[in-house]
């Protein structure tokens, strides 16, 4: 209680002053901006200013809400053809960091050249009390807070990543914590942690020589005109970022070793139930035998498709006793089965509200798989690629859900596979257990993310949470001097030991031999 109420307190202070925020999300996929809008929905309400840098509009302006809308958006399909991903062409872990440092270089180049950002590169005063960014492959991004001499915060959408621990002064224990493109556990095996070891020693090593290069000479090329003096390194200034609010949550992700500047915020776009448009309504309430929900998320459409799996759904689907909402973005789909409604849009969070959905079918998406398990749901997930492989592996092995392959799909392995979730009821009480876990929080993890970014800039960046020991050498770190020291030392004491020793014998033998010589001149 003591908690809340000083979290009334502040809010009934800062709704007085407001502060004034600075918010980017240059990154187009709108599943991860509708992750980001929570915190701004969360600056808003409790007063605060917020100039959003971003690729998505506001459905419902706001007075206190300033957006720069990066129009048009980088066209990610053009480069990444969406034909591919359901083709499921082969990429190994490390095509995968390739393409996020290129994307990330082009999303960012996109961004930064936009008038409406660039007229923010220009501004000659800092109006604003700290900057909030996505991290996400935007690190030339970070010049910001140092042109405004501001606090950063960065929000990691896509739960940890080993360079996260590093810029809060925190080594990844290789040994347990698993890289994040891996499905592995915190129990791998011989041959896991060795892969683990290399990949993440691939990855640290190429993104410090390969991509940080390149975000650096962006941000060059971009401010070196606007801001006084050398420009610092982007690898500097990710050691200032003062807080990292991160999409992880205990209860589902592997425990790490931690610091007080990474915070957990996971759920936090997860929002109370609405009541459903009448027919969406209806549909599920009228359904005897329950319903299966069906989405590929936002950026992948069910109408990209190839054809044959469409037919391939339909049909599996109109052999199911249960009816099945499906968010096709077509609504005049031909041939639809009586029990299948099918539209371009769905309130998501609040079909998986409701009691009679029995099973999700999923693409695995960090953020609908959050709110599947909030909402204790069942899944039968069909990754497609990034991190939806890894969830689903994830959720497979947690128990609450099964996998199929798309590109293996057959409408008689569907149905079997949707019977057998909905069916055996394993799956639903495993569900339920974690969607208990999950809303277990001694406070929403929206209010704790609001009084850390309030606690950042009332301390004006609140150096305090950072360990000091990302300015050490990764020598000092894992003591390695102080290891040879002693080592030296104990080899040192070793060899002393060893001559005084021989020395002793050798004195001992000669007196030895000495004493019988003359014990035979004697005789
Ligand atoms: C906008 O900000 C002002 C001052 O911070 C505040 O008084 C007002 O209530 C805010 N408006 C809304 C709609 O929240
Ligand atoms: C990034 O941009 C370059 C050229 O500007 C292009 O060749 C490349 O395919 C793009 N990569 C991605 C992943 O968008």
């Amino acid at each position: 209680m003591h908690l809340r109420s000083v979290i009334f307190f502040l809010s009934v202070v800062t709704s007085v002053f407001g502060y004034n925020i600075l918010f980017m999300g240059p990154f187009p996929a709108p599943s991860h901006w509708m992750w980001l809008e929570s915190f701004v929905d969360g600056l808003l309400e409790r007063g605060h200013h917020v100039t959003v840098v971003s690729n998505h509009k506001r459905k419902i302006q706001h007075e206190n809400c300033t957006e720069l809308i990066i129009d048009p958006p980088y066209d990610i399909p053009k480069y990444l053809p969406k034909s591919d991903i359901f083709k499921m062409r082969y990429a190994s872990d490390f095509q995968n960091l390739q393409m996020w440092w290129n994307i990330g270089v082009n999303t960012t180049e996109h961004a930064l050249n936009h008038p409406k950002v660039k007229s923010l590169i220009q501004m000659k005063t800092s109006p604003f009390d700290c900057l909030i960014m996505e991290q996400f492959f935007h690190e030339s991004m970070l010049m910001f807070g140092h042109k405004f001499n501001i606090p950063v915060i960065t929000a990691g959408t896509m739960g940890y990543a080993d360079y996260m621990d590093h810029a809060m002064g925190l080594l990844t224990p290789l040994s347990h914590i698993p890289h994040l493109l891996l499905p592995y556990k915190d129990d791998m095996t011989f041959k896991q942690r060795a892969y683990n070891f290399y990949l993440s020693v691939y990855d640290n090593f190429w993104r410090r020589f390969h991509y940080f290069p390149l975000m650096q000479s962006q941000a060059e090329k971009h401010f070196a005109n606007y801001i006084e003096g050398p420009l610092p390194l982007v690898r500097d200034l990710e050691k200032k970022v003062s807080l990292m609010l991160i999409n992880s949550h205990r209860s589902i992700d592997i425990p790490r070793p931690t610091i007080a500047g990474l915070v957990n915020v996971g759920g936090i776009h997860i929002k109370p139930a609405k009541p459903l448009p009448s027919d969406i309504r209806d549909f599920i309430n009228g359904a005897e035998h329950g319903v299966v929900y069906f989405s590929l998320g936002s950026y992948m459409k069910s109408t990209d498709m190839p054809k044959d799996k469409i037919k391939m759904l339909m049909d599996g689907f109109s052999r199911l006793k249960q009816r099945v909402i499906w968010k096709y973005e077509d609504e005049n789909i031909k041939n639809l089965p009586k029990n299948v409604l099918v539209k371009k849009w769905m309130p998501q969070n609040d079909i998986l509200a409701q009691k009679n959905v029995v099973l999700f079918m999923t693409h695995g998406g960090l953020f609908g798989s959050q709110e599947g398990i909030f909402w204790g749901k069942p899944m039968l997930c069909i990754p497609l690629y990034g991190d939806q492989h890894r969830n689903t592996i994830k959720a497979v092995q947690e128990g609450y859900a099964l996998s199929a392959v798309l590109s293996q799909l057959t409408s008689d392995v569907l149905v079997e596979k949707i019977n057998e979730v909905i069916s055996n009821k394993r799956f639903s009480q495993k569900a339920k257990e974690l969607s208990l876990r999950f809303r277990d929080n001694p406070i929403s993890p929206k209010d704790e993310a609001m009084y850390w970014i309030e606690y950042i800039i009332r301390h004006k960046g609140a150096k305090h949470l950072k360990s000091k020991a990302v300015d050490m050498s990764l020598w000092e770190y894992l003591q390695l001097d102080i290891v040879f020291l002693y080592g030296g030392l104990a080899l040192l004491g070793l060899y002393v030991s060893l001559k005084v020793l021989y020395r002793l014998v050798f004195w001992v033998y000669v007196k030895h031999n000495e004493n019988s010589n003359f014990d035979k001149k004697v005789q």
